[in-house]
């Protein structure tokens, strides 16, 4: 019988401040190792809600759901706490009741506020660099007495941390995150009562420009975007038998200058010593008065998305001497974060000594390479006071992405045990796991893991090192099935994405989202429809509303997807792009010159249009879900006749592509744009001649990546897809891993070979998007892709090949856990070992039922292959006998001759 994990509320990670009055449940299921095979089916449920002072209600509910089924009570108001615990009835058992759970509501009205932001009476500049604001310290001194339960609501204009008696409230970094200010803006709701003391408590908060005020862009970018003052809002709630006392940001409240004298998040902090005082306790220092400021516009927001925070902590692994004397840290993996400094060996410099930490993802030649950061200084500066009065330090509102420090001023002997880096990012559920026999496949799968955690901070960027950090929507788009599997986006993801709806249909009403959301690009991008960054809001909802069964995604950002596609798509007469438009289309082919990143072997209006069907096709699908079967029609209709066009513009009657490139013939075999079998199968094998030409290199950028070994599998040719993986020559995806990978880059050769770094201006060295391979090492190596949508039925169809003699991956489903396991035993047989949760079925293919095309045409499994199962653990094993297509050969060319490497075997990972 399976046991239920606590209860979860939305997509909310904990239920504390939820901002959903009706917050709809979820239940997992966990099942112990004597559960094998026993096919467990929920048929019903039990709910117990107890509310505050009221007996407890309950609810039997006949229904299969257990994921996210509605709220069974009356709605919660502001503030109200319920608990609640559940049982689940099925086809053999019934499981025990849940631990309780508790959802408490937020402030879910506006004049639930009675704080005001305050900020300083004037502005105070940094004294470091004029153009930034100083960070502000605040405080509040107030009485409770006999106190029962406290709530403390905060939100910043800018970023900052409170302290309630000295001891810091909660551990979220860069807190309130980063939104579209000017629309929504995150508060936060945290249990101060354990930090509470009856008599007199000190509440303090201190607030840094962050993403608010601070510069942001790039081409010198813009400063103070959402707003001229720094400052905070927050109150106090505490309630005990003689009702509600609230200590709220007023006029009353005293302010004054930061000890870290500047905070950018480009160019990092300088925080000196002198002038720390004991603020968070004591009335040390100058305070002065605070200026009150209006309510902001904004909706006040309870976030789904869970904080950020540091997640691991990170030793040095070498203390480095260059070759022009300076002193450099090597953390040995590319992160994001900050470091955390031990200042005891500072005690005998001399007050006003600076040490100075300037961060950096790789070396050049031996020396820091900072050019890629631009305009971002990426440099933290502490000036010491001749006395330690603290411990440690680390800069509070700002991050960098860096592997190197460049260390000046601190004591050589004891610096590589006195500093450490901590890693910061949105702290979502790690749900994907994937390892394999292969140790490089390993270290690509586990950099794409480290190139989504450094950019996963708040919002989906880009990168995180250079002065950009923005959200840039094509990254994530093309991004977004991967990082689903790695963790559970669904709440960081989907805030984000009303983010993106507000700016586009609150700011313009053309329907064209912008290319960054939050939109800070102002006059540096002229607001233009561009398809794959813009076609995130299609996608995007609909991979969310696939990984996580919740059509509230798409009930939600159903008016984003229309205006994008009913408005924003500029069409001829035919329906398709205008083909006068420049798109940023295959951006990045490996082909295009380091500074024309846009100019890639594959059109960019075919690459718009093939994409626009793709995107016309979910909409369709999505207007179905939400019961909307008119709409259905039309864009479904739409869909057929775009594709029409598309076919006459594009595919000759032999079936080849006018852009004969992979991704052009990728984009038209996973989108299935092909009018026939014929023609399909001819651009199958056209795209096998051209990766085979290729040397198995990669040629696709943002456009193909994602689709290119999911196309090749589609061609029921897998061992080309492996064959492509395992290719170690440039262009590939194990080339950066022989050059000490340990993120993902941006361009496929971000590092020559001669260990300078590429010559484009655009060069980070962790950008996630062309780690969407991972996608299909999940979903083909390991076999493990969802059918219905939330996983409650998945396939487990893996398929080996290439070299790789085992692999293993796992998911935690709203259900419960998947685990696909497979290896190739020494006396030839295929052993297979799964684990199906409660609640769902899985389709189980061994490799040797495949036949012909592993999916199908639309990318279902072809029906009548494999066996369902229910769940449980399920052990297979079948004869294995080595495959025959492996390794696939290179299509002689006619210059072999001058290609030393010859035989492309010796290129194989
Ligand atoms: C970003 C990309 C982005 C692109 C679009 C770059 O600077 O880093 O990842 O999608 O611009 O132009």
């Amino acid at each position: 019988m399976p046991s239920l994990a606590t209860p979860t509320f939305e997509q909310h990670a904990t239920g504390l401040g939820i901002g959903t009055p009706s917050p709809r449940l979820s239940w997992r299921f966990i099942l112990s190792d004597a559960d094998s095979d026993n096919d467990w089916m929920q048929t019903s449920y039990d709910l117990e809600v107890q509310r505050d002072g009221t007996s407890v209600e309950n609810y039997h509910v006949d229904s299969t759901d257990s994921v996210l089924v509605p709220w069974p009570s009356t709605p919660l108001q502001s503030r109200e706490r319920a608990s609640v615990r559940v049982r689940a009835h099925g086809n053999k058992s019934v499981t025990e009741w849940s631990a309780w759970t508790a959802v408490e509501c937020g402030l879910l009205n506006r004049s639930d506020w009675s704080a005001v932001p305050i900020t300083s009476e004037k502005p105070i500049p940094s004294p470091d660099v004029e153009a930034a604001l100083r960070p502000l310290r605040f405080r509040k001194v107030f009485t409770v007495s006999g106190n029962s339960v406290a709530r403390l609501y905060i939100t910043g204009l800018g970023v900052y941390r409170a302290f309630l008696n000295g001891t810091r409230v909660g551990d979220h970094e860069m807190a309130p995150g980063w939104t579209s200010y000017r629309h929504r803006l995150n508060y936060e709701t945290f249990d101060v009562g354990p930090l509470l003391k009856d008599g007199e408590n000190v509440l303090a908060v201190e607030v840094a420009e962050g993403w608010y005020a601070g510069r942001l862009a790039f081409h010198g970018g813009f400063r103070r975007i959402y707003g001229p003052d720094i400052g905070v809002m927050a109150q106090v709630e505490v309630t005990s038998s003689d009702g509600r006392t609230t200590v709220a940001t007023d006029s009353a409240w005293q302010c004054s200058p930061s000890a870290t004298v500047r905070a950018e998040i480009y160019d990092g902090e300088v925080y000196d010593l002198r002038e720390e005082t004991a603020w968070t306790t004591s009335a040390d220092g100058k305070w002065e008065g605070v200026r009150m400021l209006d309510l902001p516009k904004a909706d006040l927001v309870s976030p789904n998305a869970p904080p950020v925070r540091v997640t691991q902590t990170v030793k040095p692994i070498k203390r480095i001497t260059t070759p022009a004397g300076k002193t450099i840290l090597d953390f040995g993996q590319n992160l994001v974060g900050r470091l955390r400094v031990n200042l005891a060996p500072l005690a005998t410099l001399a007050s006003g000594t600076r040490v100075v930490f300037t961060h950096a993802e790789v070396l050049e030649h031996g020396e820091l390479g900072i050019r890629p950061l631009r305009a971002a200084k990426c440099q933290d500066t502490l000036i010491v006071d001749g006395k330690i009065a603290i411990k440690e330090w680390y800069p509070n509102y700002t991050f960098h992405g860096f592997r190197f420090v460049e260390v000046q001023g601190f004591p050589e002997a004891s610096l590589l045990n006195s500093v450490v880096a901590d890693v910061i990012h949105t702290d979502m559920l790690r749900t994907g796991h994937f390892t394999c026999s292969h140790s490089k496949v390993n270290q690509l799968h586990e950099n794409t893991l480290w190139s989504m955690r450094g950019n996963f901070l708040s919002i989906p960027t880009d990168c995180p090192q250079r002065d950009e950090r923005l959200g840039w929507t094509g990254d994530i788009q093309v991004f977004c099935n991967s990082a689903s599997f790695l963790y559970n986006t669904a709440g960081m993801l989907s805030d984000w994405l009303l983010d993106l709806k507000a700016e586009q249909l609150l700011d313009t009403d053309d329907g064209v989202p912008p290319v960054v959301v939050p939109d800070v690009l102002q006059t540096l991008w002229p607001h233009a429809p561009l398809a794959v960054w813009d076609d995130v809001t299609v996608l995007t909802p609909w991979d969310l509303y696939r990984s996580y069964g919740d059509a509230g995604f798409l009930e939600r950002q159903y008016d984003s997807m229309v205006a994008w596609v009913d408005r924003g798509v500029p069409r001829g007469s035919d329906g398709l792009w205008v083909s006068t438009l420049q798109q940023l289309g295959d951006w990045l082919d490996p082909a295009a010159p380091p500074d024309k990143p846009q100019e890639a072997r594959t059109s960019g209006t075919l690459v718009a249009d093939a994409y626009l069907i793709r995107v016309t096709e979910v909409l369709a699908q999505a207007s179905a879900v939400l019961g909307k079967t008119e709409e259905a029609a039309r864009y479904t209709a739409d869909a057929h006749r775009i594709k029409t066009a598309f076919q006459n513009k594009y595919i000759t009657p032999a079936g080849l592509l006018v852009s004969d490139s992979q991704t052009g013939l990728a984009l038209a075999l996973v989108f299935d744009l092909f009018p026939s079998a014929a023609t399909r199968a001819a651009g199958a094998a056209r795209l096998i001649n051209l990766v085979r030409a290729a040397r198995f290199c990669v040629a696709t950028g943002f456009a193909g990546t994602p689709l290119i070994t999911h196309a090749l599998t589609r061609a029921g040719q897998p061992q080309m897809a492996y064959r492509m993986l395992l290719e170690t020559s440039r262009p590939s995806w194990i080339y950066p891993i022989l050059m000490g990978a340990t993120t993902i880059w941006e361009r496929w050769d971000s590092m020559l070979p001669d260990g300078s770094i590429n010559p484009g201006e655009m060069t980070s060295f962790n950008h996630y998007s062309l780690g969407s391979v991972v996608s299909w090492l999940h979903g083909s190596v390991a076999g493990v892709r969802c059918l219905e949508v939330g996983w409650r039925t998945f396939a487990v169809s893996p398929i080996p090949g290439g070299t790789l003699t085992s692999a293993e991956a796992s998911y935690e489903t709203a259900y419960g856990r998947i685990e696909s396991k497979w290896a190739i035993t020494e006396g030839d047989s295929f052993v297979l070992d799964i684990l199906v949760p409660a609640n769902t079925r899985a389709l189980v293919i061994l490799p040797h039922e495949r036949s012909g095309a592993t999916e199908g045409q639309d990318g279902k499994i072809p029906e009548g292959q494999g066996r369902w199962v229910g769940s449980g653990r399920h052990h297979y094993e079948s004869r294995w006998s080595n495959l025959t297509d492996w390794p696939p050969a290179p299509l002689p060319g006619l210059f072999d001759m001058f290609h030393p490497e010859g035989n492309s075997k010796d290129t194989i990972a």
